[in-house]
C-alpha cells in the first residue's frame, strides 16, 4: 500500500514552487510519492494553454532523477474537461490500493465547499491545504492545512521571462529549444514596434544560419533578443556599463544597449552559451568576427522593416555570411559618415 500525494495545476510551465509544494508533501504529510497531474484545459483562463505534449515533457524533466515524483497524465490524455471527482474514481480504480492525499491552494481551501461533490471527494482522498503565506482565509470544510516555505514565483512570471531563476535548467533549456514564451519575454520589455523588429530581425538570423550551416535556433534566440535592454533607462544602463564596460562611459549611450543585453541574456534569461551573449554584446558596433555576430549584425541592419530595399545584401548573406558582413559594415561605415557630415 503506497501513500500518494496529488498534485494538479496547468504546469505552464512547471517551477519550482510546484516542486517546493511537492517536497513539503514529502516531509510534512509522509506521503510515498508524489504524481503530477497537469489538467488538459482550464475553461476559466482565457489563455490557451502551453500544448500537452511540451507541458508534460517540461513536467518530466523537472522531475527527472527524483524517484518518488512522478508525471500522471491521466487528466490531460483524457483531452476534455476534468473533474477531481472523476479523475480520483479512476485512479481509485486503477490503485485500489493506494491512499490518496489531495493538495490544494489555500483560496481552493477557502472555497472547497462549492467544489463539484466535495462530500463524496473526502471519502476518495485526503484534501490538505498548503499555505504559502501569513493570511488566513475562511475554511469552510475544516479541512487540515500545512504550511509551505513561499516561492516568489508563478507560471505567469515565468511566461513574462520573470524569475527564471526559479526553472529548473533543464525545462528553461527546453523552452529556449522550442520557443515558448519567448516572444512574450520581449513583448513585455519593449514597445510593439521594436517587438516587431525583434522578430523580423530573429526570422532574418535563422535564414542566415541555416543557408551558412549554424545553428538556427541560436541565431534565432539571439535575434530576438538582441535589442531587449534597448528601453531601459540610461541611469540604469550606466550601472551597468559601470561593470561590464567601463571603457565606453563616455561613448554614446545609444551603444550601450548591446553591451548591456549580452550580460542580460546570460544572468538574466540565464542563457549559458557564450556565443548568444558575445552575438549580443557586439551588434551595434560589429567588431566581432564570430559567426553569430556577423549574422546579427546583419539581420539587424538588413531588417525589412526598417524600409529601404535590402533585397540584395540579404541574399548575400544568405550565399557567404562572411562577405556580406564585409559589405553591410561598408554601407554602414558610409552611411555613419554621411550622417556625421550632415
Ligand atoms: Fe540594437
Ligand atoms: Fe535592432
Amino acid at each position: 500500500m503506497k501513500r500518494v500525494a496529488l498534485l494538479g495545476g496547468s504546469f505552464d510551465p512547471i517551477h519550482n514552487g510546484h516542486m517546493q509544494m511537492a517536497n513539503t508533501a514529502i516531509e510534512l504529510l509522509r506521503v510515498d510519492e508524489v504524481w503530477f497531474i497537469p489538467t488538459f484545459a482550464t475553461p476559466l483562463k482565457e489563455r490557451a494553454l502551453t500544448s500537452k505534449e511540451h507541458r508534460k515533457a517540461m513536467i518530466s524533466l523537472a522531475i527527472e532523477g527524483k524517484p518518488k515524483f512522478r508525471l500522471e497524465p491521466i487528466e490531460i490524455e483524457r483531452a476534455e474537461k476534468s473533474y477531481t471527482i472523476d479523475t480520483l474514481k479512476e485512479l481509485k480504480h486503477r490503485y485500489p490500493d493506494h491512499e490518496f492525499v489531495y493538495l490544494i491552494g489555500s483560496d481552493q481551501v477557502e472555497q472547497f465547499d462549492q467544489w463539484k461533490d466535495h462530500d463524496a471527494l473526502l471519502k476518495l482522498a485526503e484534501f490538505v491545504g498548503i499555505e504559502r503565506d501569513h493570511t488566513f482565509g475562511s475554511n469552510p470544510c475544516d479541512l487540515p492545512c500545512i504550511h509551505m516555505k513561499d516561492v516568489p514565483v508563478s507560471s505567469s512570471l515565468v511566461r513574462n521571462g520573470m524569475r527564471l531563476d526559479y526553472v529548473d535548467a533543464k525545462v528553461l533549456q527546453y523552452i529556449y529549444t522550442n520557443r515558448l514564451y519567448i516572444k512574450d519575454f520581449i513583448k513585455c520589455r519593449v514597445h510593439e514596434h521594436r517587438y516587431l523588429h525583434s522578430c523580423s530581425v530573429a526570422d532574418l538570423c535563422e535564414a542566415f544560419a541555416v543557408c551558412n550551416g549554424y545553428d538556427g535556433n541560436k541565431a534565432y534566440l539571439i535575434g530576438l533578443f538582441h535589442d531587449v535592454c534597448k528601453e531601459l533607462d540610461h541611469k540604469q544602463m550606466r550601472a551597468w556599463i559601470k561593470k561590464i564596460a567601463p571603457q565606453y562611459l563616455d561613448a554614446h549611450p545609444a551603444i550601450w544597449h548591446g553591451f548591456v543585453g549580452g550580460q542580460v541574456v546570460k544572468s538574466v534569461f540565464r542563457m549559458k552559451d557564450w556565443q548568444i551573449g558575445n552575438a549580443i554584446h557586439w551588434h551595434v558596433l560589429g567588431q566581432s568576427k564570430d559567426p553569430y555576430a556577423m549574422i546579427v549584425y546583419c539581420a539587424d541592419k538588413l531588417d525589412p522593416l526598417r524600409g529601404y530595399d535590402s533585397y540584395e545584401l540579404i541574399e548575400q548573406c544568405k550565399k557567404d555570411i562572411y562577405k556580406g558582413f564585409v559589405a553591410v559594415k561598408d554601407q554602414n561605415d558610409k552611411y555613419l559618415k554621411e550622417k556625421e557630415k550632415k
